[in-house]
């Protein structure tokens, strides 16, 4: 049994409800292979979870973009797992590299929160990634192993989990990962979750790339064996990437 495509789009801090209203709209009218071949999975702020969910079609799901580390409180600001949950909302995404830089969300903080989601019965989509720093220092694989580590230290059951292999220097720059930078990490992540989670995990998790994802280069992308879907952001808002994917059997 091979592992179901898996398609993310990221709309980020982006949108009107009119805006978003047009987007769900075309995705509706998107022609894409059956849910039994390709996951479709769209996530947009907060504040329109309910009218996506709302309006969606039925085999295409619905993500937030984060969730707090733990059941809400007096956390200002924060949303809990239990209020996705009680929205209906099957997903989460945690960890982006924008989250880890931008407030600092530590490997840890990010493993607690993904414990915890799942605990909570929601699916998440746990992204990892290294800086263009960490790259030309040849670091590459020790940060990503280090990201998704902190995953294993607090996870067993691997079933709701898709990893989310974002390059921070593809993200939002055009500069996407050529399809051998993107199968070597893929690669190197499929093994790493067999020799430290086993190999059913390393075997049935999907590992999906994200970083200037678009219609022009995802059909190459794809065709990378270890490469089991994306995570879109500035594409996916505009749907095109839905009609880019190659087909499949
Ligand atoms: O989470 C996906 C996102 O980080 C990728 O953004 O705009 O480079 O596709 P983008």
């Amino acid at each position: 049994m091979g592992r179901k495509f898996f398609v993310g789009g990221n709309w980020k801090c982006n949108g009107t409800g009119e805006e978003v209203k047009k987007i769900v709209s075309m995705l509706n009218e998107a022609e894409v292979h059956s849910e039994d071949v390709v996951e479709v999975v769209v996530s947009p702020p907060y504040v329109f979870l309910p009218l996506v969910k709302s309006l969606l079609r039925p085999d295409f799901h619905v993500a937030a973009q984060n969730c707090w580390v733990n059941k809400g409180g007096a956390f200002t600001g924060e949303v809990s797992a239990e209020m996705l949950v009680n929205l209906g909302i099957p997903w989460v995404i945690l960890g982006h590299s924008e989250r880890r830089l931008l407030l600092n969300e530590s490997n840890e903080f990010v493993g607690d929160k993904i414990a915890y989601a799942l605990s909570r019965g929601l699916k998440v989509i746990a992204c990892v990634g290294e800086t263009l720093e960490q790259r030309e220092s040849g670091s590459t694989m020790a940060v990503v192993a280090a990201q998704t580590k902190a995953i294993a230290d607090r996870v067993s059951n691997w079933a709701n989990i898709v990893l989310a292999y974002e390059p921070v220097w593809a993200i939002g720059t055009g500069k996407v990962a050529t399809p051998a930078q993107a199968q070597e990490v893929h690669c190197e992540l499929r093994k790493w979750l067999q020799e430290n989670a086993g190999a059913e995990v390393a075997a049935t998790t999907r590992i999906i790339y994200g970083g200037s994802v678009n219609g022009a280069n995802c059909k190459e992308l794809a065709a990378q064996p270890d490469l089991d879907g994306f995570l879109v952001g500035g594409a996916s808002l505009k749907v095109v990437i839905f009609r880019s994917l190659p087909s499949y059997s």
